[in-house]
């Protein structure tokens, strides 16, 4: 009885606000603190810039828009406690979460809530595989990547000998799992050595050893930046002199910081440097302007899934997650990332991975798949 008058008390509350409400409210939600919080502040950064321009010109709806922060610490049960924060502040829609075992539990709190959630950065397939009509992303699938680092491996780096580590998470496996799959597809590769580290260690050194005794031509790492630069440093302490792959999870100045000079020749998968892009520049220049010049790759991805999300709000004129959602997915997005429209699952129709590498203390482009 208390219980249920209780709950009663919360929706009228919720209701009740969400109908005198003066705003719109959104979310963002990453690591905004802990190691991976770099990843975090670059997607806030992302979807704020895109909450002012769109304040400057007046909000949606003829409302202010409001930018709800959640810190997952990429852990899926802090996910899921930020998820149902959110939902209770009152988000009509969501941009994240970062990390892909954040954002497929934190999914299922937002598809119960009928709220439409964009991520910028979660790759892994499942995110959109599970079939919520609520989830989008505007990044690719590792199950594109890791054709990609495959191909790149096989084909131009001629490798036949190739050791896989990974994070043991929903993302890293996942990602050393896409391109084992597919170095079997080529001809006369052997993966030599196949396991998983633990997120948090510092010390690799015994594994590799171990992988080094394999005589490896390259390791590949899946997995995110502050391991993936431990690996890379201590690969070469320990005698480990062949270089390693990674994916979209290194791709940040934190790795070469944490790898030092052993960051040289880390070759990774991501998609085509912004800077090079038309669309992109209005992006840049205010990034810059408020943020710095520190590269922050899924920002830009971030500033994308919440002008997506506005637009889509401010077209449907409704805060109704169903009607924002079939308004996403119907969608034709010029965007600072590029052209972005949704097939029927949520995923962008075109995600274009290439090979990049770090040369002299700074990541660029490589090789693109012929
Ligand atoms: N792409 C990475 C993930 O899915 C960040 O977790």
């Amino acid at each position: 009885m208390l219980q249920k008058a209780f709950t009663l008390f919360l929706l009228v509350m919720l209701f009740g606000c969400q109908k005198i409400s003066q705003e719109i409210v959104i979310g963002v939600a990453g690591p905004m603190t802990g190691d991976q919080s770099k990843l975090g502040t670059d997607v806030e950064h992302g979807a704020r810039l895109a909450v002012n321009e769109w304040n400057e010109k007046g909000g949606v709806m003829g409302k202010k828009v409001r930018l709800e922060v959640g810190d997952d610490q990429h852990d899926p049960k802090q996910a899921v406690s930020v998820a149902n924060k959110m939902v209770l502040s009152g988000i009509v829609g969501m941009v994240g979460h970062f990390n892909s075992s954040a954002t497929i539990p934190a999914s299922s709190v937002y598809h119960r809530a009928a709220i439409p959630m964009i991520t910028p950065s979660a790759t892994n397939p499942k995110v959109t595989d599970q079939g919520f009509w609520n989830v989008f992303r505007v990044c690719g699938r590792d199950d594109q990547q890791g054709k990609v680092a495959a191909d790149f491996i096989a084909k131009h780096l001629r490798a036949t000998r190739v050791a896989i580590i990974h994070d043991k998470t929903t993302y890293g496996q996942g990602l050393a799992d896409e391109l084992k799959k597919n170095l079997g597809l080529h001809q006369g590769i052997e993966v030599v050595y196949y396991d998983g580290i633990t997120q948090g260690d510092k010390d690799f050194r015994g594994v590799l050893t171990t992988i080094k005794d394999k005589n490896p031509d390259i390791f590949f790492f899946g997995g995110i930046f502050p391991e993936g630069g431990l690996l890379s440093k201590q690969a070469k302490e320990v005698g480990l002199a062949v270089p390693m792959v990674s994916g979209d999870g290194v791709i940040d100045p934190k790795f070469i910081e944490i790898a030092g000079a052993a960051a040289e020749g880390t070759y990774l998968t991501f998609t085509p440097d912004p800077e090079k892009r038309p669309q992109a520049r209005n992006f840049l220049e205010k990034y810059k302007a408020q943020y710095g010049n520190e590269l922050a790759p899924y920002a830009i991805y971030a500033y994308d899934a919440a002008n997506i999300l506005l637009s889509a709000i401010s077209l449907s004129n409704a805060t109704d997650g169903r009607k924002i959602a079939e308004t996403i997915r119907n969608m034709k997005h010029d965007g600072a990332t590029g052209h972005i429209e949704f097939d029927r699952k949520g995923d962008v129709k075109v995600s274009p991975y290439i090979v990049w590498i770090t040369k002299n203390g700074k990541f660029e482009e490589h090789w693109k798949p012929g």
